[in-house]
């Protein structure tokens, strides 16, 4: 959907897990068949209810589960990669989750958590460590003052603020952020956001962004991509998407999390339903939201509905646009 070429080419992504955690998700992938693009310097989010595979498919793309289908990155089939050549690659991709005290080793300060890349990278010699690393710290808004606290001394904000300034340490072309401002208060949120979207522009990254906060979204994103269970129901420039949804299900989770005018700050999300848990276990062929969809007709039971182009979107649903 861009003219750029692309930093990041999907096709047919298919994440499964051994031994999943009930018998339904044994017999499902997490991700089933995903497709999509990200140009350089694109910003593209990822949403979806809890359990639709969001994750899965952030795990995949950095080569932590085991995945099919293909993913090139800089004209490079990652799946199939290994030893350094993955890790040269990881040098462009990094990823920023939403735990970020969970992420950084407790026993470490601030100077050797962000300094830690350019160690592992031999990037630099130790001498001019510190000195990158101030610069990256008043990059993200955090003062030298931090430089010798442990994780458990800073703020959430802070926190994150620690695990992007990491995360950007090795100049990435692709951040992938999994719900990096779930865990912080809407204030807090709102500062990560405005920061994100500065250092994007700034360094020209691409950004894949999972969140469940659509506001958020809405204010970080050009091009949004809906989920629901393991494939792409929707994905469309961000105006298209939330003014003039094409999908059931994308309409339904907008009517549960309203998004107010994208000049006001990001607000916090209702709490989501995590309905993957109790949703019936897929028969056969047929779309998999018919159990939920107002529109459902014979045909949603008797065939998948294939992804087409519907003006400036593209979604997989036989009654979308009658
Ligand atoms: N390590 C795992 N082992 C087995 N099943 C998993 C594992 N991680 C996730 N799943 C399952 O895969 C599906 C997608 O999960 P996930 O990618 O975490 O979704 P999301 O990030 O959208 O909440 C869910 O059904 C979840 O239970
Ligand atoms: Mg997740």
């Amino acid at each position: 959907m861009s003219d750029s070429p692309s930093l990041l080419e999907v096709r047919e992504l298919r994440v499964r897990y051994r031994g999943g955690r009930t018998a339904a998700a044994a017999a499902a992938d997490a991700v089933r068949g995903v497709s999509f693009d990200i140009a350089a310097g694109e910003s593209v989010g990822l949403v979806g209810e809890s359990g639709s595979g969001k994750s899965s498919i952030a795990r995949a793309l950095l080569r932590l589960v085991p995945a099919t289908g293909s993913v090139q990155f800089e004209q490079r089939e990652l799946l199939s990669l290994r030893g350094a050549a993955l890790r040269g690659v990881r040098e462009r991709m990094q990823v920023v989750f939403q735990d970020p005290l969970g992420a950084l080793d407790p026993r470490m300060t601030v100077l050797e958590l962000i300094a830690e890349p350019l160690l592992e990278y031999r990037r630099a010699a130790r001498a001019q460590h510190e000195q990158q690393v101030l610069a990256m710290l008043a990059r993200v808004g955090l003062g030298p003052e931090l430089l010798a606290r442990f994780p458990h001394q800073l703020s959430g904000g802070q926190t994150q603020r620690v695990g992007l300034a990491r995360a950007l340490m090795l100049g990435p072309r692709l951040l992938i952020c999994d719900e990096p401002v779930a865990a912080l208060d809407v204030s807090i949120r709102s500062q990560i956001a405005n920061l994100l979207h500065d250092m994007r522009a700034e360094l020209g990254l691409a950004l894949l962004f999972i969140a469940h906060d659509l506001p958020t979204v809405r204010f970080l994103c050009d091009r949004v991509m809906v989920l629901f269970r393991g494939r792409i129901v929707e994905q469309a420039p961000r105006e298209r998407l939330f003014g003039a949804p094409q999908h059931p299900y994308t309409r339904a989770l907008l009517a549960a999390n309203p998004v107010p005018d994208p000049a006001q700050r990001p607000v916090a999300p209702a709490p989501a339903a995590d309905h993957a848990a109790t949703a019936p276990a897929e028969a056969g062929g047929g779309c998999a939201y018919r159990h939920r969809c107002p529109m459902a007709v014979a045909r949603c039971a008797a065939e998948a509905p294939a992804i087409r182009p519907l003006g400036a979107s593209l979604v997989s649903c036989h009654r979308a646009g009658e």
